[in-house]
């Protein structure tokens, strides 16, 4: 029978997770360098989860700075069938609140300073990111987050900036022209890369703030993110661990989307 490893990426206030049986930390070093921290191990029953705290523990690496191929290309290693991100996000839509979780399920990519693909010269491969988001996965996480309490929206467009700087009031209402619904400095190259990995990916995007935009309400600032994380951080705990007893015992087939061959059609070099 065909086993769930879900490696899940924690974002800004989730460092860790505990609750896990047989939980034990483990190094990884891969062609690409190291990942952000060591990762950690562990089950509940049959599913098995391994995490890795994306800016590392204390929150030393910039969004630019993550390593976010040695990140992917370490839970493969590591045997993860699919790949969670949790995310700390603005939202760009008054009905996205503070608190609130979105299930995204596209992305803009405005990013412009990080490595974004394992594939270069002498090896060039071009997969499909028309669907970015392994819907399945999705589905099951939003299940899982609602059934700890959260108020989850299905569906959302999640802008990915550079940073470290928070937008502008004129970026913050363009992005919103252009039909975003939340934004956030990470899951770009993070999701292309678990796409070229034949990983399923999803994003949990839990809202902290209104970025700028919003009259009404304080702009964006570190205190606010944090204040909304440290409301969140355990509701997430707690959705993942929900995630994985969900899927105790369920069998796991191959993503209906077919990431897990997705290179199969990819590669354009010429065999020598
Ligand atoms: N992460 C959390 N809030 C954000 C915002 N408003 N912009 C970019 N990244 C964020």
């Amino acid at each position: 029978m065909s086993k769930w490893t879900i490696g899940v990426i924690g974002g800004s206030g989730l460092y860790e997770i505990d609750g896990l049986e047989g939980a034990e930390a483990f190094s990884i070093d891969t062609p690409w360098g190291a990942p952000s921290d060591p990762l950690m191990r562990g089950r509940i029953g049959d599913v098995t989860l391994v995490f890795l705290p994306r800016h590392g523990k204390g929150h030393r690496l910039t969004p630019t700075a993550v390593p976010y191929r040695a990140n992917i290309d370490a839970l493969k290693r590591a045997g993860c069938t699919d790949v969670l991100s949790i995310s700390a996000c603005g939202s760009l839509k008054q009905a996205y609140a503070p608190g609130d979780y979105v299930m995204v399920d596209q992305f803009i990519d405005r990013t412009f300073a990080r490595e974004k693909s394992f594939f270069g010269p002498g090896m060039v491969a071009h997969v499909s990111m028309a669907d970015p988001v392994c819907s399945r996965l999705s589905g099951l996480a939003g299940d899982a987050a609602e059934r700890v309490g959260a108020t989850v929206h299905r569906g959302g467009t999640y802008i990915a900036m550079e940073g470290p700087q928070f937008s502008s009031r004129a970026e913050s209402n363009l992005y919103r022209q252009w039909g975003c619904d939340v934004i956030g400095m990470t899951n770009m190259p993070e999701a292309k890369l678990a796409r070229e990995a034949e990983l399923p990916y999803a994003t949990i995007a839990m809202v902290t703030d209104y970025d700028c935009w919003f009259d009404e309400v304080e702009a964006v600032s570190v205190s606010n993110v944090l204040e909304v994380m440290r409301q969140n951080t355990e509701r997430a705990k707690q959705a993942i661990l929900e995630l994985a007893s969900g899927l105790n015992g369920v069998e796991r087939s191959p993503s209906p989307q077919g990431i897990e061959t997705c290179l199969d059609f990819a590669m354009i070099t010429a065999p020598e």
